[in-house]
């Protein structure tokens, strides 16, 4: 039987086919239920730590800005009005000084040029798969497990994602090959793949070197781009840091996607695009997306741009040296989130096992049972305990016995009574008998 819609009602149906697709619903999800039992744990959210944020910050780093415009690029106080307060450059306005930033802590040397300045990692990504997506056989690949802010992106335009199988390294180069000779034989064209090589989201693994230097060299040999999502690369937990891909990326493989959300402040809502590929008509690729982006946001704000902008100069254009003592918490809560798992769970080989990821914001935990959205109702309900369902993330078998564990905004206090409340959680459920009285 067919329900009746009233003349003002408009169906899914009638909408985009993105609107019902489990990447758009799985942050609301969380957030629902995070709503819901507000006294729960929260290992979900992906967030920074909120402890050392202050809104006097804005204040200095703006006049920071300010000040830089005035005494290093001698602008009169009219002019630097204008920058911060009027429509900007489609572009962008603090260019040079992201330029800076990647030379001093990334050693990527780029023309200003090639940088777009985005709103957020999420605006660059959607720019970046609009521009390769010129029709239905264009197809991005991506590391599976997977941020869903890709998954998202690429569904709202249009664009199938193949998964690529993950492992210790990083990225399974063999699936890669395979991925792409078999979307070729159905007549698709693999534009570029996606992946975290840093701390990953959500596994929190980091790509090795040799494999890096495989993954550029398989790409450009399949004329493949990389797109490239260093959020977390910052935060080493041993001081450890890899060159990115596109500090070695040497024949314009790599477009680099930026955010200063968990370097800068989440609230500015600033990230950028590297997009060095030279056009054969002329420019860059860069260029092209920044016709998108003027159609798109317009510009990114330049107010949150000279928030961003003045914390750079304040730090001599180092996040590394911005975030030492973020860097030093995230360290220690990942060792207190160990420490707590290993004494509850002390068997290595038992059915609750972690991995330990060298730095970032998460790890993922092995359980003893499917861990979907009605478990995690469940343990926020009758434990107090939040955290994502590695289902999230992708849908292989192996996700389905898997959680991410999300450490970076909690106190000490916080993650030893979240861990007790997990452990009894994994423990009531690993049991059938005692699982199904709850
Ligand atoms: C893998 C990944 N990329 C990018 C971002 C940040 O995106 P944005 O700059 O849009 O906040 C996040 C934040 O959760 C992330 O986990």
């Amino acid at each position: 039987m067919t329900a009746t819609i009233a003349e003002d009602t408009l169906s899914l149906a009638q909408l985009h086919g993105s609107l019902t697709d489990p990447a758009l619903a799985s942050m609301t999800f969380l957030n629902e239920i995070a709503n819901r039992f507000p006294q729960a744990i929260s290992f979900a959210a992906g967030r920074p730590f909120e402890g050392f944020f202050d809104t006097e910050l804005v204040h200095r780093y703006l006049r920071r800005y300010e000040r830089y415009l005035r005494d290093e690029r001698g602008m009169s106080q009219e002019q630097v009005r204008r920058t911060v307060l009027q429509y900007g450059r489609t572009k962008g306005i603090i260019h040079e000084l992201v330029a800076r930033n990647l030379a001093v802590d990334e050693g990527i040397e780029v023309d200003p040029e090639a940088i777009v300045v985005t709103v957020g990692f999420q605006e660059a990504v959607v720019l970046a798969l609009r521009a390769l997506r010129a029709d239905h056989r264009d197809v991005v690949l991506a590391v599976q497990p997977g941020y869903v802010g890709l998954t998202g992106a690429a569904r709202l335009l249009d664009m199938p994602v193949l998964g690529v199988a993950s492992d210790e390294h990083g990225i399974d180069l063999a699936d890669l090959r395979r991925v792409i000779d078999t979307a070729r034989a159905d007549g698709l064209r693999p534009r570029a793949c996606y992946l975290v090589p840093d701390f990953a989201n959500p596994s929190g693994v980091t790509m090795d070197l040799p494999t890096r230097r495989a993954l550029l060299d398989l790409a450009r040999a399949e004329d493949l781009l990389v797109l490239e999502d260093n959020p977390y690369g910052v935060f080493s937990a041993d001081g450890t840091r890899l060159p990115t891909l596109k500090a070695l990326d040497e024949h314009h493989t790599v477009v680099y996607l930026g955010s200063f959300a968990k370097t800068g402040l989440p609230g500015a809502r600033v990230g950028f695009v590297v997009a060095d590929q030279p056009i054969a008509e002329g420019g860059l690729l860069a260029d092209q997306l920044a016709k998108i982006k003027s159609m798109v946001t317009v510009n990114t704000s330049p107010i949150a741009q000279a928030v961003i902008a003045g914390k750079l100069l304040e730090h001599d254009f180092s996040l590394v040296a911005a975030n030492t003592r973020e860097t030093a918490l995230y360290r220690r809560n990942r060792d207190l989130v160990l420490a707590a798992l290993a004494r509850h769970f002390p068997d290595p080989a038992g059915p609750v096992r972690c991995n330990a990821p060298g730095g970032g914001f998460f790890l993922v935990v092995d359980v003893p049972f499917a861990a979907d959205d009605e478990m995690v109702e469940i343990s926020a309900r009758d434990h107090g305990v939040l955290w994502t369902p590695m289902r999230h993330f992708h849908d292989a078998p192996a996700a389905a016995r898997r959680i991410r564990l999300s450490y970076s905004q909690l106190t000490p206090d916080q993650i030893e009574d979240g861990i007790t409340r997990l452990a009894r959680f994994l423990t009531t459920h690993s049991t059938p008998e005692k699982g199904s009285q709850s």
